[in-house]
């Protein structure tokens, strides 16, 4: 298993050996290495087991710092990092030649994101190169939020897990691209679509272009716990169970189920927030994928703020 501290300089010597360490942000943890060294960034997509058409955000330490790796950061991209970075977005931005295209999977962009978290940016501002940080978790799974979570599945294969506690956004970065006249968001995440269009005004939501085998995190699987599970509203969601001796889960947003056998459900936020939702979710999928039952019954939440990017991880687990 590996190492799990908070020795900041410890980090910075095997980062600059070539290892990969897990790093906390405000979003999930990741699965770090030096973005300026292909062989570092080889080492990421070996042990993630992730494709090599998936590419990799990049961290920065602050805007000053963007400017080192990327082309030009236009008004717009100005706006967005000046109102949510430090923040869960990440912005499409050309990328220089220095960046290896192992990192963009062949892309001129590269996604750049200052992430929220003391450690982790006291970290990058000491590195003399930024991080290249997919989630630290095996290609597929679910996103980790604490570090035992990085520890259980890649805890043989990395030195050390920089420990920040748990993310207290608790679901990936919102990505979004400028390249056209109306901005497109990528992936819905920890900054809503509504805060985005308050601050730069419209842009067009796309998700799932189907094919498009450039950005995984669209891909209609993903996200997912191993076990099989069924997302939707979860009166319809009972009501299609066929067999009765199925030992059924759920992951319920505000209250349990009568239904249901109370131990193998998990609530995302009694209150009905959806921040709190978002930082409970991934947490929860990992424990009803080790309790002992054979389905996960997820319900929808309101489609608003987070719950949108909520509900999109959501269908993406249940799609098989
Ligand atoms: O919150 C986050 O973004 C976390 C933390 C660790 O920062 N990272 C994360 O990385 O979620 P990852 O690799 O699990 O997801 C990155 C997504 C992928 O779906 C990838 O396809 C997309 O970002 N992506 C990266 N660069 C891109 C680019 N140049 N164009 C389009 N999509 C890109
Ligand atoms: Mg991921």
């Amino acid at each position: 298993m590996a190492e799990i501290g908070t020795d900041i300089q410890k980090v910075k010597r095997l980062l600059e050996q070539g290892e990969l360490v897990a790093i906390p942000t405000e979003t999930v943890y990741g699965l770090a290495g030096n973005a300026l060294s292909a062989e570092a960034v080889l080492k990421i997509f070996q042990t993630k087991n992730r494709p090599h058409f998936d590419p990799l955000i990049v961290h920065v330490a602050n805007l000053e710092h963007a400017h080192l790796w990327v082309e030009t950061i236009s008004e717009k991209a100005k706006k967005l990092a000046s109102q949510f970075w430090p923040g869960p977005l990440t912005i499409l931005l050309k990328k220089k030649a220095i960046i290896p295209d192992l990192v963009t999977s062949g892309l001129n962009t590269v996604g750049i994101r200052c992430p929220d978290h003391p450690l982790t940016r006291s970290l990058l501002e000491q590195l003399s190169f930024p991080l290249a940080a997919p989630s630290a978790n095996p290609f597929g799974y679910v996103s980790p939020t604490q570090p035992e979570h990085v520890d259980n599945q890649l805890g043989k294969q990395i030195p050390y897990i920089l420990d920040g506690g748990a993310c207290i956004v608790g679901i990936e970065s919102t990505i979004i691209g400028l390249d056209s006249e109306i901005p497109v968001i990528h992936r819905l995440g920890g900054v809503s679509v509504e805060e985005i269009e308050e601050c730069i005004g419209s842009v067009r939501v796309e998700l799932n272009s189907s094919s498009d085998p450039i950005t995984p995190g669209k891909l209609k699987s993903h996200y997912a716990p191993k076990k099989q599970l069924k997302f939707g509203e979860l009166a319809e969601l009972l009501k299609s169970l066929k067999t009765d001796n199925l030992r059924v889960g759920a992951l319920v947003f505000r209250t349990k189920s009568s239904a249901l056998s109370a131990e193998h459900q998990l609530i995302l936020s009694t209150t009905g927030n959806l921040e709190e939702a978002a930082r409970t979710l991934f947490s929860a999928l990992r424990q009803l994928d080790e309790k002992d039952i054979d389905l996960i019954l997820a319900e929808e939440v309101p489609d608003i703020g987070l719950g949108r990017a909520i509900n999109d991880r959501l269908r993406r687990a249940a799609f098989d």
